[in-house]
């Protein structure tokens, strides 16, 4: 069944043909879906004939976000952690190990539940694509039922067993970076696509991120990094070097990182919810998009450094905190989530895409950051199929 929306204020399409390879709309367009997918989009007044009719009412169209960093599958909560932290107390990685704790205690309708709790949320608030990563559980069985738990709700599965060194490997860190590439790698690769490594001081040096990062690729997973979150460190050259899709965080850069970034087909997958939750600086978006880098923007929705699974939170950060034009932020958390995941299909909304978009009760995507915190998003279609809705 073919569907047309009509009367659309403006349509986002981040469409190639309409301007290079950034931010483009159309006003007073019409979108037409079919089969799952994009069948055409252009003036309102030349729209082909459909079986069903919406009248967007001069709304905003968009294509749903693409969330390319998060950690869903987790027990427990750290909200004194937050509190503490509001309170004066630094950010820690440590504080990975507490979730740890409790996500290897609980059973897996217990983490399923939360998994899907988070993906409801985030699909009500537009996003149709996202990835999620392993990284609490750090046994052999729990990095593998993660996985096969995160499989369960996106293709988009990482496996992070190199997240922390847990606390019963302390005093053996070259055992546990041996299990990661070896044994677990082996237990998770068959549900995973990406390989992801935290390259921090208090995580995973430089040379044992090479080497979990070329195991994963032995084994076909494709590399992803924690780069840079904490402090400058060699976490984005180790991701541009390995050939990784993306280096994430990116928040302590130098100007050597910026280049390498620059000149890569690595994209800087910025988290600024970490910093808002961290009371960190943010990234230097605009001097990655002066020097030409892709930039794209994710939540990291997790328990200890960024627990909100909202990417309209994440783009107002992005243009109130980073400068980023409102179009730039709208194509980072589209199109570039969608660069940073190797997925050419979703990101747009061209004819051939998939028919992933969103409506906003507002007339433009400005009003994602013009309108903080307040929930916009009113429909969401996912495969043309009208996925959430939360008001007429
Ligand atoms: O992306 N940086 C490492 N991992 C997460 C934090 C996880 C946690 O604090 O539980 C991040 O910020
Ligand atoms: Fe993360």
């Amino acid at each position: 069944m073919s569907t047309l929306i009509t009367n659309i204020g403006e349509l986002v399409t981040n469409a190639p043909e309409q301007g290079g390879s950034g931010f483009a709309a159309l006003t007073g367009a019409a979108l037409v879906m079919d089969n799952g997918l994009v069948a055409w989009t252009g003036p309102a007044s030349k729209a082909p004939a459909a079986d069903e009719i919406i009248d967007a009412r001069g709304r905003a169209v968009l294509p749903g976000f693409v969330d390319s960093h998060a950690h869903l599958v987790f027990a427990g909560e750290r909200g004194a952690e937050f509190a503490a932290r509001m309170a004066g107390a630094p950010y820690q990685a440590g504080g990975i190990a507490s979730t740890v704790a409790a996500t290897r205690h609980a059973t897996d309708p217990e983490l399923r539940a939360g998994l899907s709790r988070l993906a409801g949320e985030m699909l009500r608030q537009g996003t149709t694509t996202f990835e999620c990563k392993s990284g609490y559980g750090l046994t052999v069985a729990d990095e593998a039922r993660s996985l096969s738990l995160a499989a369960e709700v996106t293709p988009e599965v990482t496996y992070l067993g190199a997240h922390i060194i847990p606390p019963e490997f302390a005093g053996d860190r070259a055992a546990y970076v041996d299990l990661v590439r070896g044994e677990m790698l082996e237990a998770c690769a068959p549900y995973a696509r990406w390989v992801d490594v935290f390259c921090e001081r208090g995580a995973f040096t430089a040379d044992e991120t090479v080497a979990i990062l070329a195991a994963g690729r032995a084994k076909g997973l494709i590399p992803r990094v924690h780069a840079n979150q904490l402090g400058p460190g060699p976490g984005v050259q180790v991701a541009v070097e390995s050939g990784a899709a993306s280096a994430d965080h990116c928040t302590h850069l130098t100007g050597a990182d910026v280049a390498a970034l620059a000149g890569s087909a690595t994209v800087a997958t910025l988290l600024p919810g970490v910093e808002f939750s961290t009371r960190q600086p943010y990234p230097d978006a605009r001097g990655l998009l002066a020097a030409g880098a892709t930039v794209a923007l994710a939540t990291d929705c997790n328990p200890g450094s960024c627990f909100t699974s909202s990417m309209p939170f994440c783009i107002a950060l992005a243009v109130r905190e980073m400068h980023m034009t409102t179009e730039e932020a709208v194509w980072s958390a589209t199109a570039g989530g969608a660069r940073a995941l190797h997925r050419p299909d979703v990101g747009h909304l061209s004819a051939g895409a998939r028919a992933d978009l969103l409506m906003l009760d507002a007339p433009s995507h400005a009003y994602l950051a013009y309108r903080p915190g307040v929930p916009l998003v009113t429909a969401v279609w996912r495969d043309a199929k009208l996925s959430a809705r939360a008001k007429e």
